[in-house]
């Protein structure tokens, strides 16, 4: 809390859970949140995975402290989710915020914990996708990690080079790269992959995609598929039932035969991921070829895929899915996360001083819980009769 006779509010950075190398806050935005009247706190060792040490924080104007005080603080700033069930009860407070990503889907008993506990979460993964609040989009700051490692994780299993070469010992011919799914990520993975030489084909169920792709160099596969309305009022894909996804796997089972790597990152916000390359699929493409599954925490785009495993099939394909890509770029996924961290602050503190306007359609975005209601209706809906996960 507020140490007594000072009004700053404390924003609180403890150490994430283990296999999470990001930290929420990194020293050089500091500063800027200290401008703004507020307090900076940190777990010692919170920085060091994300090559952030303590020096540097310290260097920048916060204080280092233990992990439960930082637990105690106004304001608790994380990465993967809120850590409420690590927190004891007597450390959280009523009206402490809590920020994190937390997917609705997979964190029903959080979700539920902080409205016992009267706690104020905020979910980044909520971050509507409207112009004012780009600032504050980690889906999109670690969206881009995440395409970016995919793509440089496929070259080091690709017993081939991405670019062409010509050389007096014969002409090596480019990788044959095929993106699924252009959302952030993907447009990333395309832009990597460009850039490493190889030769790029994308596909995306949203129209809008096709001119995105093209103005990466790459080229838009068109499909004879109707998807119809693919897209959301809000720009998201929708899902498009199975007959549609059955046709879709067909056609695509083609497409994947003479490709050497597959980035799949084909994703449904609030529902599982599409399945789009079936083990029919994986079997008709050649030995040595990968495929990197970016939605594997979600299910995976490929039948094959395990979560967090690498899968060899045996005609030969490497079947990757990570469930954690920006973790393993921690410094610049961290980077890029504590700039939409001290962007949210901003909009939630005036003075050094909590202030929540629920009228901002940002915050009713991603205010999860507050005063112990499910402050969300999207979300309490999609938790009425869902046990605690
Ligand atoms: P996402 O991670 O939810 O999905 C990734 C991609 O998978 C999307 O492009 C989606 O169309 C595609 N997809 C879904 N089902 C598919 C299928 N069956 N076959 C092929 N592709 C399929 O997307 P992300 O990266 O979160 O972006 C979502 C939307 O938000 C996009 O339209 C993006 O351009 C937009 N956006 C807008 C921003 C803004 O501030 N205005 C910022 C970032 C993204």
């Amino acid at each position: 809390m507020s140490t007594s006779g000072s009004s700053r509010a404390i924003v609180g950075v403890p150490r994430e859970a283990s296999g999470e190398a990001r930290v929420a806050l990194v020293p050089t935005v500091v500063p800027q949140l200290m401008r703004s009247g507020l307090q900076v706190l940190v777990e010692r060792g919170a920085g060091t995975l994300a090559g952030f040490p303590d020096h540097t924080y310290e260097a920048h104007g916060a204080r280092l402290g233990r992990r439960d005080e930082v637990l105690e603080s106004d304001i608790v700033v994380r990465v993967e989710g809120w850590g409420i069930d690590d927190v004891p009860v007597a450390t959280s407070h009523p009206d402490q915020v809590v920020v994190g990503m937390v997917d609705p889907l997979e964190s029903a008993g959080a979700i539920r914990t902080a409205a016992d506990r009267k706690l104020t979460a905020i979910s980044l993964n909520l971050v509507p996708r409207i112009t004012r609040a780009q600032p504050m989009d980690a889906l999109s700051s670690q969206a881009t990690a995440a395409g970016y490692r995919a793509v440089v994780m496929a070259a080091d299993h690709l017993p081939k080079m991405f670019p062409m070469l010509t050389t007096a010992a014969g002409t090596i011919p480019p990788a044959q790269v095929l993106v699924i799914g252009a959302g952030v990520a993907g447009l990333q993975a395309i832009a990597t992959a460009r850039r490493l030489g190889a030769v790029v084909q994308a596909y995306d169920v949203r129209p809008a995609a096709q001119e995105e792709i093209e103005s990466l160099g790459a080229r838009s596969i068109l499909l004879p598929l109707a998807p119809g309305d693919a897209q959301d009022p809000s720009g998201y894909a929708k899902e498009l039932g199975d007959a549609f996804y059955r046709r879709q796997q067909e056609l695509l089972a083609h497409v994947v035969e003479g490709i050497d790597v597959v980035v799949a990152a084909a994703a449904i916000p609030g529902a599982h991921a599409p399945r789009l390359i079936t083990a029919n699929a994986v079997a008709g493409m050649h030995t040595g070829s990968v495929i990197v599954d970016c939605a594997a925490r979600h299910g995976g785009n490929c039948e094959l895929t395990r979560r967090d495993e690498l899968v060899v099939t045996d005609n030969g394909v490497t079947i990757m899915g990570p469930t954690n890509l920006p973790s393993t770029l921690p410094h610049d996924a961290s980077l890029m996360y504590a700039k939409n961290v001290a962007a949210l602050l901003a909009l939630i503190t005036s003075d050094g001083s909590i202030r929540l306007d629920m009228g901002d359609e940002i915050l009713r975005s991603m205010v999860v819980t507050r005063g112990g209601a499910i402050v969300h209706p999207r979300v309490a809906r999609a938790l009425e009769g869902v046990r605690d996960v």
